[in-house]
């Protein structure tokens, strides 16, 4: 891999001065997705689905053509089991929404504590609607969510089993094939929350057979305003749809409603089309390079981090004591200092990291700890970033008087 070439393809990073390292938050855009904005507006713009003259075509094709990409990218059955959203959040929102249907009084809904409020309030939320018992997976105090908690914490009402892949504030990898599989024999849907590990590692939706995968756009080098929903096809099919409204039927009248068919009938109203558009763009930017190089870099940036870290003295790492268990995110606290005063630190030294719950405030109540400091890396990153980085964060106690 070239890192002077790369850094070359983000505009942001070349032109400006700053050490970025909150990838976990949105990762910074290469010129191609950039443009691609830019070349939807100029080439394609019409409402896609909607027109039959060339344009409109012209529109319609270049979206779809990012659901086939994308569904490939995951290694879908179908591009018809990929639904646009607007993000993360809207997609984890549509999926409690739909599943709804399969809920009875009795059922539960079995959600990690480990996970962001994105994939946590959906679920609370429905089931307060639908009066269903919400029940809870804790993690160890090293954020493992083990197969054995999970086969203990399952009971023959559990009607679904939701999870992030990589935890947005331990960065731990979840074992999701096999606990797909123990969610299987016991008759419960498995959700997974994929946000942040679309970017760092390859996903196959066969391969680990969830039922649901959510994630964003932008943290996978794509443009905010876009989101994915996998579902199982027979599943969409039996489900009902989330919005109503334009584009999302096929016959209307007064007393009557026939929906699409898939993927349309999720997606009502105009969609976000140049915006997808570019997501196709990231998608073969990401091809481009492949996981192989992208996993290789990641995981030689991650452990270089996590070793600089663990040698400064007074900083506690927050999760496992192994780097092998920190994908792409290692999170911390400096002792006697608040985790935003860490952050203004940095700042200062124009180095972007992140602090406070992280959107995962019972993970933070589960580990004692009320607020902390995430650092997060993406292939661009170098290390002499992150040295600069380590120097500034070896300073911080002293600059604070201590
Ligand atoms: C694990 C995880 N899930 C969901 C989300 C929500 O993503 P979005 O804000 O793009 O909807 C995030 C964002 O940080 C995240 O890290």
């Amino acid at each position: 891999m070239n890192i002077k070439e790369i850094r070359e393809q983000f505009p942001l990073i070349k032109n400006k001065n700053i050490i970025y390292l909150d990838n976990a938050a949105t990762t910074q855009k290469p010129q191609c997705v950039i443009d691609a904005i830019a070349e939807f507006y100029s080439n394609f713009n019409a409402n896609p689905m909607r027109g039959i003259y060339d344009l409109s075509i012209a529109a319609t094709d270049a979206y779809e053509y990012a659901r086939e990409k994308t569904a490939s990218f995951i290694n879908a059955h179908n591009p018809s089991e990929i639904i646009f959203t607007k993000n993360a959040t809207e997609s984890l929102n549509l999926a409690a929404d739909i599943l709804s249907a399969v809920l009875n009084i009795g059922d539960e809904i079995l959600v990690a504590t480990s996970e962001h409020h994105s994939n946590f309030l959906p679920w609370k939320k429905l089931c307060e609607k639908c009066g269903i018992v919400i029940r809870f997976l804790d993690c160890d105090s090293e954020g493992n969510n083990s197969l054995e908690a999970l086969k203990d914490a399952l009971t023959h009402k559990t009607k679904i089993f939701t999870v992030a892949y990589v935890s947005n504030v331990i960065g731990r990898i979840n074992p999701i094939k096999e606990f797909a599989r123990i969610c299987h024999e016991n008759n419960t849907y498995i959700c997974v929350d994929a946000t942040q590990s679309v970017a760092h590692m390859k996903t196959d939706v066969i391969e680990d057979d969830v039922d649901f995968l959510a994630f964003s756009a932008h943290k996978m080098y794509g443009p905010m305003g876009v989101g994915v929903l996998y579902a199982k096809k027979d599943l969409l099919e039996k489900l009902p749809p989330f919005l109503e409204g334009g584009e999302m039927i096929d016959y209307v009248s007064k007393d009557k409603t026939i929906y699409a068919e898939l993927p349309h009938k999720y997606e009502a109203g105009t969609v976000s089309a140049a915006d997808a558009y570019a997501f196709g763009k990231a998608i073969d930017y990401i091809n481009k390079i492949g996981f192989d190089e992208i996993s290789k870099r990641e995981r030689e940036l991650t452990d270089y981090l996590f070793e600089g870290i663990k040698q400064v003295k007074n900083v506690q790492i927050v999760g496992d004591r192994d780097a092998v268990n920190h994908n792409c995110i290692v999170t911390f606290t400096v002792d006697d200092v608040h985790p935003h005063d860490v952050a203004s630190i940095f700042a200062e030294s124009g180095i972007c990291i992140r602090a406070g719950h992280h959107c995962a405030q019972p993970l933070h109540i589960l580990l004692g700890v009320p607020s902390t400091v995430r650092a997060s890396v993406a292939f661009y990153n170098t290390h002499e970033e992150i040295d600069a980085f380590l120097k500034v964060l070896s300073e911080i106690r002293a600059r604070m008087g201590y």
